[in-house]
């Protein structure tokens, strides 16, 4: 097969930044998906019903003319979200989730949640109401060892959560581990799980063997090949549970490339061309659309994009190279193998 058509995309886990970054990046993800669920992990974050109405504002004024995009908002959970704005948030059609962060767990999220008992309430309005809790699935416990944060999370934390809470809609956001995979696909249809484009290529060896890679660090952190695999396997199957979250997250490479550089790999404008070169090796193309443009949306409830794109296979794309943002600029996403379908226009 040498070419593909699918209903447009929708990246279902997206970083989009403010100011010159939104700007910068906005049209590598509107090029290639119809909409995208925007996280609100700003400085400081998307709060409140407001915030996420102003956000958006932000967003679409950012757009260029001509393309069809639409941002899907997120509310940063906190231990003082009040409840009844969630709901209303969600009535009203301004956000289609609410973002659970550990305190402390990954970038800008120490406004996290670090006392779970104290959310309780607006996790019981969200289950009455049908608001989804992605969640940012690692416990912080320093005793607890990074590759290990996933899988304890699981056990520790989201069970205990959904046990209390039944009816609750929940994402576990970009899975990274077999056990994650596993408590997704056992948890019945109120539980979805995103993965990543980058989680399908790379493993810990892409970021400590040969040499430090701060460009393929990231959080949840990879794991080893073994789960690798089994991600793929899961994105290639492309049950409804599973459904594309890029978790495209933008930093300038000065921030990358530090004695303490940032967790976030920014893959936005390679993601469709690395999803085709995974599933194309799977022998699973004819389940790629499922995976990004049908699942997701089920999940969410909304009807999959009218419009549709194509893909084509071809010779090797040149490298992806560096975004021109900022001072430093933002490094691409580089799979480490070379890329041969690219978007039509
Ligand atoms: C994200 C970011 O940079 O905002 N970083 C990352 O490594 N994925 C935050 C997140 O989603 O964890
Ligand atoms: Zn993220």
């Amino acid at each position: 097969m040498t070419r593909i058509t699918l209903r447009r995309p929708d990246d279902w886990h997206l970083h989009l930044r403010d100011g010159a970054m939104l700007a910068a990046v906005l049209p590598h993800s509107a090029r290639h998906f119809a909409r995208a669920l925007v996280m609100p992990n700003l400085v400081p974050p998307v709060r409140t019903g407001a915030d996420a109405a102003a956000y958006r504002a932000r967003i679409l004024a950012a757009l260029p003319p001509d393309v069809d995009f639409t941002p899907l908002m997120t509310l940063y959970l906190t231990e003082e979200t009040n409840p009844r704005d969630v709901v209303c948030a969600h009535r009203a059609g301004l956000i289609a989730a609410v973002k659970l962060y550990p305190a402390g767990a990954t970038t800008n999220s120490t406004s996290g949640v670090r006392d779970f008992d104290r959310i309780r309430p607006v996790l019981e309005a969200m289950a009455e109401a049908g608001v989804p809790l992605c969640v940012h699935g690692e416990v912080t416990d320093p005793e607890v060892d990074i590759f290990d944060r996933e899988a304890v999370f699981l056990t520790r934390v989201l069970d205990p959560i959904r046990r209390a809470t039944p009816g609750l809609r929940v994402v576990l956001e970009h899975v990274t581990t077999a056990e994650g995979l596993d408590y997704v696909r056992s948890g019945g249809p109120q539980i979805g799980g995103t993965i990543t484009a980058h989680h399908l290529v790379i493993n810990r060896n892409a970021i400590l063997a040969g040499g430090i890679r701060p460009h393929y660090y990231c959080l949840p952190v990879a794991k080893r090949e073994s789960h690798r695999q089994a991600l793929v396997a899961a994105a290639t199957a492309a049950p409804p549970c599973f459904f594309l979250g890029t978790d495209s997250a933008p930093h300038p490479d000065a921030d990358k490339e530090a004695a303490c550089g940032c967790a976030g790999c920014y893959t936005a404008p390679v993601a469709l061309p690395v999803l085709a070169e995974v599933f194309d090796r799977a022998g699973a193309l004819d389940r790629l659309e499922r995976f990004a443009s049908l699942n997701g949306a089920a999940f969410y409830g909304l009807a999959p994009n009218a419009a549709t794109v194509t893909l084509e296979r071809g010779p090797p794309l040149p490298r992806p190279g560096r975004l021109p943002a900022g001072e430093a600029g933002v490094t691409v996403f580089d799979p480490g193998f070379p890329l041969h379908w690219q978007v039509l226009r």
